[in-house]
Order: C-alpha cells, then sequence, then structure tokens
C-alpha cells in the first residue's frame, strides 16, 4: 500500500489518521508508512483542511488533497489513474445523527450512493486494488438492552437514517467482496473522541458551552450508554486491521468504556471548574438541562473487541480520564480553532487556498 486514497481526510477521524501515519499525531509513534497519501474530501460544514494547514508544503511527495465528491465518478476516477491509487481507506460520510434525523437525504447520498461509487472504482481498478477498508460504526446493530455486547456476528438493527445508511454500505462492500472477490476489510467503531471534532458531538459541544457557562443539553434521562474510544486508539486499529487483518472480514473497535451521557457531562463540569474555575459561572453541574430524548435514542452500545485483541493484538493505550484530559486541552489551546469552525469562518480560508471548493 504505497499510494493510499483516503476519503474525508479532513473530518474528525480523517483528519487524525492522516497525522498518524505522517507521525503528526499524539501518539508519538510512528506508523511506519512511507508511502504517499491521496486525501479526497468535499468539504462539508464538517470537513476543514485547517486541520491539515501546511502537510502539503511539508510533504510534497506524500500528502496530496483534493476538493472532491466521493460520488462524482469522474472525478475520483481520473484521482484512482492519476495517483496510481493502490488501497482505499473510505471514511468519507455524514455522521451526525441529529443531523440525519432532520435531513436524511445527504446520508443516502453519501453514505450509500458515495460507497457504492467508490466500490465501482475498486471493480474497475481491481488489478492494482490491494485493499479496500471501510470505516463504519457500532451503530448498524442498534440497541443493546443492559447486558450483553456487540460481536461481529450481532445482527444488523439500525435505528436512525445514519445508521440505516452505514448499515447500507457495509452491506455493498460486503456483497462486493463475495461478488467480485474485491479484497475488502470493514471496521465497526464505537463512540470517538478527541481533537479536531466538530463541535455538534456530545464530548465537543459539552466542552465548549461549560467553558462558556451556556446550557448542557442532556437528551432524556441521560442514561443511554455508549463506549467511548480516543480517537488515535481507532486509528491504531484501523491501520493494523489495513495490514495484518484477513481479507474479507470484519473487525469491531471499542473503547471497553461504556458510560452513561450524564456521567460524561458531570466528569467534563468537573474537570473545567477544578481547571478554569469560573465565579460568574459557578459549579458548571448546574448548567446541566435534561431536553427532549432523540427520537429512535439507542439506548446502549458496548463492543466486544475481542477479536480485534486477539488475531491482532490491539488494545486502547488511553484511558476515559487521560483522553478526556487531553481532549480538553486540545480545545483549550485551539479557541481560534473552534471560533473559525463555529463561525463558518475557515469557509473564507478554505476559498483563499482552493478557490469555490466547500463554498
Ligand atoms: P466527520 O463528519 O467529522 O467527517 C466526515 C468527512 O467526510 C468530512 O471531512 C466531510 O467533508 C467529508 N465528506 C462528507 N461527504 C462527502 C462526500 N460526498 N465526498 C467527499 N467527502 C465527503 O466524521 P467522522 O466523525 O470523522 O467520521 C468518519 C467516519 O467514521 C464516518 O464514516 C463515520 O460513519 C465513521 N465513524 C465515526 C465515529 C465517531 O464517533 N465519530 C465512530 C465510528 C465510525
Ligand atoms: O457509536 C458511533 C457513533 O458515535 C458514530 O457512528 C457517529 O458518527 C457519531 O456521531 C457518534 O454518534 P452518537 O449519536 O452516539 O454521538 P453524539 O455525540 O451525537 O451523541 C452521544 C450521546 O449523547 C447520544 O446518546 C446522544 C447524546 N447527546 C448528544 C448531543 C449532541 C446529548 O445528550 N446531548 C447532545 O447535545
Amino acid at each position: 500500500m504505497q499510494n493510499l486514497l483516503i476519503t474525508g481526510g479532513c473530518g474528525f477521524i480523517g483528519t487524525n489518521f492522516i497525522r498518524y501515519l505522517l507521525s503528526e499525531s499524539d501518539t508519538g509513534t510512528s506508523a511506519g508508512f512511507d508511502g504517499r497519501i491521496v486525501n479526497v474530501d468535499k468539504l462539508t460544514y464538517a470537513g476543514n483542511p485547517e486541520n491539515l494547514a501546511g502537510f502539503e508544503e511539508k510533504y510534497p511527495d506524500r500528502y496530496h488533497f483534493i476538493s472532491a465528491d466521493i460520488c462524482d465518478h469522474r472525478s475520483v476516477a481520473e484521482i484512482f489513474s492519476r495517483f496510481e491509487i493502490d488501497a482505499v481507506c473510505h471514511f468519507a460520510a455524514e455522521s451526525h445523527v441529529d443531523r440525519s434525523i432532520v435531513a436524511p437525504d445527504a446520508f443516502i447520498q453519501t453514505n450509500i450512493v458515495g460507497t457504492f461509487n467508490l466500490l465501482e472504482l475498486v471493480r474497475e481498478n481491481r488489478d492494482a486494488i490491494k485493499l479496500f477498508h471501510h470505516i463504519s460504526t457500532d451503530e448498524v446493530f442498534g440497541s443493546l438492552g443492559v447486558q450483553g455486547y456487540f460481536s461481529e456476528q450481532t445482527a444488523y438493527d439500525p435505528s436512525s437514517p445514519y445508521s440505516a445508511s452505514k448499515a447500507g454500505s457495509d452491506h455493498l462492500v460486503r456483497a462486493y467482496s463475495r461478488t467480485y472477490g474485491l479484497p475488502v476489510t470493514i471496521s465497526n467503531c464505537s463512540n470517538n473522541y478527541g481533537p479536531h471534532q466538530f463541535p455538534e458531538k456530545l464530548i465537543p459541544l459539552m466542552i465548549l458551552n461549560s467553558l462558556e457557562g451556556k446550557s448542557l443539553p442532556v437528551y432524556g434521562d441521560g442514561m443511554n450508554i455508549r463506549d467511548w474510544l480516543y480517537v488515535t486508539d481507532h486509528c491504531r486499529a484501523i491501520w493494523l486491521i489495513m495490514n495484518h487483518g484477513r481479507r474479507g472480514e470484519t473487525y469491531n473497535v471499542g473503547g471497553r468504556c461504556e458510560m452513561p451521557n450524564i456521567e460524561v457531562v458531570e466528569m467534563t463540569c468537573d474537570i473545567l471548574d477544578r481547571r478554569i474555575p469560573d465565579k460568574n459561572i459557578g459549579p458548571r453541574r448546574e448548567l446541566i438541562t435534561f431536553v427532549k430524548d432523540r427520537p429512535g435514542h439507542d439506548r446502549r452500545y458496548a463492543i466486544d473487541c475481542a477479536k480485534l485483541q486477539n488475531e491482532l493484538g490491539w488494545l486502547p493505550n488511553e484511558s476515559f480520564a487521560t483522553g478526556l484530559e487531553k481532549t480538553i486541552d486540545w480545545y483549550l489551546e485551539n479557541r481560534d480553532w473552534v471560533a473559525r469552525a463555529r463561525s463558518g469562518e475557515y469557509k473564507k480560508w478554505i476559498h483563499r487556498q482552493y478557490g469555490d471548493a466547500g463554498e
């Protein structure tokens, strides 16, 4: 894998993955990758090339950014041939559940049609392609009761338009492997958190609202459980699967870190109270406001990642306590990034760099 196409590399996990491959992440370890990366991203509201600013200059032979839509067959076909792509790692997606409830269209287009388009391109370039790795989610499995875990054998039962679209894309990837013999791997991961996450997701939203003394909206009774994983642990898992995972197989990735949402929010409040006490704001737990529940809100996610551990020796490095502190550090140190991401200001930066892309 020397000419790696990464889709959605300007989003949260894609950015962290590219940084990991180029030894620019906070892991302090090298992924051992010495090839070339071509990052194809449409630059939706969630895509921010500022995350990788200066990389094209720093790595002129190893990092290329191209603004394109994965649904656009012609543009992506040209990228496959121009860069002699020999492997694909597919992150690009509409990723926010709440948005999928309000406006599902883009989710069907990008997550299903976009994945189909990439699979067709892999089929057309099958002699050159060593691997298509598909990044997916634990949400395809639906909701757990109080006991049990999602394994790779758990039946799909998605609840939201987002998770249904991701389930559809997983099925397509598996079908293309079985029908056309394409070399694929799939990973289904639990909730990620860490640097560069768009501040619509629970953890960055709560950090930023707490800092500013704004209300902290917790859906329903706050007892929905998610299994949290620090993003660079996910990135290490992806790279391990791409290099050593069995072709045609699926691997679950999770943090073994189940937490009810209310505890996540309370921990965030307490850390900020300790580190940045503010008399005007007072104890930040008092900002918590229980609001109307998300429709179809899955109650509990928990991943059994024994397969990944037993076959490939992966374990998370970061605990939730250390990972949350690091995440808070990053948001405190990158207030300009936050301000620009929230205001849409970085789109102007995109315009200066890349013309109309992302407008
Ligand atoms: P994100 O929303 O932060 O980033 C998505 C990226 O995809 C953005 O840069 C966006 O511009 C790009 N994109 C969207 N539509 C595109 C299109 N049509 N063509 C090209 N680029 C397009 O998402 P994320 O949180 O980084 O998630 C990345 C992947 O990981 C997704 O496939 C998601 O389903 C999966 N996943 C996310 C999590 C999580 O907790 N965030 C957990 C498990 C799996
Ligand atoms: O499980 C993996 C999934 O995790 C990924 O596939 C998705 O792309 C990613 O967005 C994430 O989905 P969630 O819906 O779990 O993440 P979110 O941060 O939106 O919400 C986490 C939990 O917090 C969920 O139970 C809803 C709740 N929540 C969220 C927000 C934004 C609140 O209570 N209040 C909020 O304001």
